[in-house]
C-alpha cells in the first residue's frame, strides 16, 4: 500500500483542505505515514500570508529534496496559497517538485495521481468546489465546514484574494445536508469557514439565496450539533441579524472573532477595509448590547505603511477600550503583487517590533482582566483530551473559545461542567463539577 504525508501551514481553511486531501488520498487507497521519510507521496499545503510563512515552508522543502535525491521514485507535491502565488515558478525554483496546485484544488491532485504519466504538472485554475470531498477529520466530534471559498475584498495588504480567487458560496441546502450527516456521525461542534463568512450567500441565485444569519438558523435547528462557530467575519458585513442570532440560537457560541487590523481610520482607509474606527466600535457596542457575555477576539496589524505614532496610539487606545478576550497581533509584511507593498513610508522594522511589544502588553493585560469574569462560574466545556502542560489533568474549550485545563473524568468529545477557580490571559483552570456529572 502506498503512503502519504501532509505538512500543513497557515489557517484553518488550509487545515481543512488538508483533511480533504487526506480523505481523498485514502479513497484512492493511500494510507497515512508517520513521517516524510516513510511516505511515497510527500505533500505540503502552504501559506503565504506573511513572509515568515514563506520562509518556514522553503526550509521544510529542503528536507523533501534530500529524501527525493535518495529515492527518486517518491512524489513531492506542493499545494495551497504559496504555490498559487508563485505558480509555475515552483518548478523552476524547485525542480524536484512533481506536482503543484492552488488552494482547494484537491481533485486535481487526484487527477495527477491517477494519470498514466507522472510528468511535472501545475494546476492553478480557480474552479469547482471541493467542499463535498470526503474529509479525514482530526477529531470525531469536531468538524469544519467550508461555506464559501475566495474573497471579494481588496484589503491592500492581503495576498488572499489573489491566491483564493473570487468569492463563491455553497448552497445552503448542501450545507444543511452536510451538517446533518456530520451530526449522524457523532460531530457535536462545527466551525463554519470562509474568508468573509458574513457575506455568505450574496453570490447565490436569488431563489436559492440564504443570508448568513439564515444559514446559522438552519444549522442551529439540526439536532446533535450542540455548538456552532464561524471564522472570520468582516466588520463591514457584521449585521444586527447575525449579532441577534448569537443571543437567540442555542448552539451558536458566545464568541465573535472580529478582525480590527487598525484603530486609526486613516490607516483603515489605506488598508481599504471600508469601515472607520467609529463604525467598528459601533459593531462592538451592538454585540455587547445583545450578548453581554460574548467573548471578542481580533486580528491587528502594526507597522502598516505610513502608520504614524499617533495612528498606532489610536490602535492601542481602541484595544484598551474594547478589552478583547484575545488577539492575534502581526507585524505588517509586504506581500508580492499587493497594493500596500508599493506604498511609500514603509515603517522601519525596529519601530514595528517596538509597537508590537506595546500592543501585546495592552492585549494581554485586558485579556487577563476579561478572563477574571469566569472565576467562580461553572462553564460548559467540550473535552478535547489531556492537558498539554499536565497530562494528569484534562483540556477542553468553553463556548467562549477559552482553553480550560481542569481536573476531571470527562472523555474527549464529552460536554462537562467545570467550576473555574483561576484565569490567566490565555487559559482558565478549574475542576469538573461532580454534582453535574451525578445529575446526568
Ligand atoms: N502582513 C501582516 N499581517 C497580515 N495579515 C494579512 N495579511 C498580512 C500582511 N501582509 C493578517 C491580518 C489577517 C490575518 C489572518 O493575517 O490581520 O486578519
Ligand atoms: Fe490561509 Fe491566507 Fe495562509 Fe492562504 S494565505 S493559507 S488563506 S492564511
Amino acid at each position: 500500500m502506498k503512503r502519504y504525508h501532509v505538512t500543513t501551514f497557515g489557517c484553518q481553511m488550509n487545515e481543512h483542505d488538508s483533511e480533504r486531501m487526506k480523505g481523498m488520498l485514502e479513497s484512492l487507497g493511500y494510507a497515512e505515514a508517520d513521517s516524510q521519510e516513510q511516505a511515497d507521496l510527500i505533500l505540503f499545503n502552504t501559506c503565504s500570508i506573511r513572509e515568515k510563512a514563506d520562509d518556514r515552508f522553503t526550509a521544510h522543502l529542503g528536507h523533501a529534496k534530500r529524501i527525493k535525491s535518495q529515492h527518486p521514485e517518491r512524489i513531492v507535491g506542493v499545494g495551497g496559497c504559496w504555490a498559487q502565488s508563485v505558480k509555475e515558478e515552483v518548478f523552476a525554483r524547485f525542480p524536484f517538485v512533481d506536482v503543484a496546485f492552488g488552494p482547494g484544488q484537491v481533485h486535481k491532485l487526484a487527477e495527477f495521481l491517477t494519470a498514466d504519466s507522472l510528468s511535472a504538472q501545475g494546476y492553478f485554475e480557480f474552479e469547482g468546489f471541493t467542499g463535498h470531498l470526503p474529509a479525514k477529520r482530526a477529531r470525531d466530534y469536531q468538524a469544519w465546514m467550508q461555506i464559501s471559498v475566495g474573497c471579494n475584498c481588496v484589503c491592500s495588504y492581503c495576498i488572499v484574494p489573489s491566491t483564493r480567487g473570487r468569492e463563491v458560496s455553497r448552497p445552503s441546502h448542501e450545507l444543511v445536508a452536510e451538517a446533518r450527516r456530520l451530526a449522524s456521525e457523532g460531530v457535536r461542534e462545527i466551525t463554519l469557514l470562509g474568508q468573509n463568512v458574513n457575506s455568505y450567500g450574496r453570490d447565490l441565485p436569488r431563489d436559492a439565496r440564504s443570508s448568513f444569519a439564515e444559514l446559522l438558523g438552519q444549522l442551529d435547528a439540526i439536532s446533535g450539533i450542540d455548538r456552532i462557530r464561524y471564522t472570520s467575519p468582516h466588520p463591514k458585513d457584521m449585521r444586527e441579524d447575525v449579532i441577534r442570532a448569537h443571543a437567540q440560537l442555542p448552539s451558536l457560541c458566545e464568541h465573535i472573532h472580529l478582525p480590527l487590523q487598525s484603530g486609526s481610520s486613516s490607516v483603515l482607509k489605506r488598508m481599504r477595509r471600508t469601515y472607520t474606527r467609529e463604525r467598528y466600535l459601533d459593531r462592538v457596542a451592538m454585540i455587547r448590547e445583545h450578548v453581554p457575555d460574548c467573548a471578542l477576539t481580533t486580528d491587528i496589524i502594526v507597522g502598516f505603511p505610513g502608520e504614524t505614532e499617533a495612528d498606532f496610539e489610536q490602535t492601542l487606545e481602541l484595544a484598551d477600550a474594547v478589552g478583547y478576550d484575545g488577539a492575534f497581533t502581526f507585524i505588517y509584511s509586504p506581500r508580492r503583487a499587493t497594493e500596500a507593498a508599493t506604498l511609500p513610508d514603509q515603517v522601519p522594522h525596529e519601530v514595528k517590533v517596538e509597537r508590537l511589544e506595546r500592543l501585546v502588553e495592552v492585549v494581554q493585560r485586558r485579556a487577563f482582566d476579561r478572563a477574571q469574569r469566569f472565576v467562580g462560574r461553572a462553564l460548559e466545556v467540550l473535552v478535547e483530551g489531556p492537558s498539554r502542560t499536565d497530562p494528569s489533568r484534562l483540556r477542553g474549550r468553553s463556548r467562549h473559545n477559552k482553553v480550560v485545563n481542569f481536573a476531571g473524568l470527562g472523555e474527549p468529545g464529552e460536554f462537562v461542567e467545570v467550576e473555574i477557580s483561576s484565569a490567566t490571559s490565555q487559559t482558565l483552570s478549574g475542576q469538573e463539577s461532580i454534582f453535574a456529572r451525578a445529575a446526568r
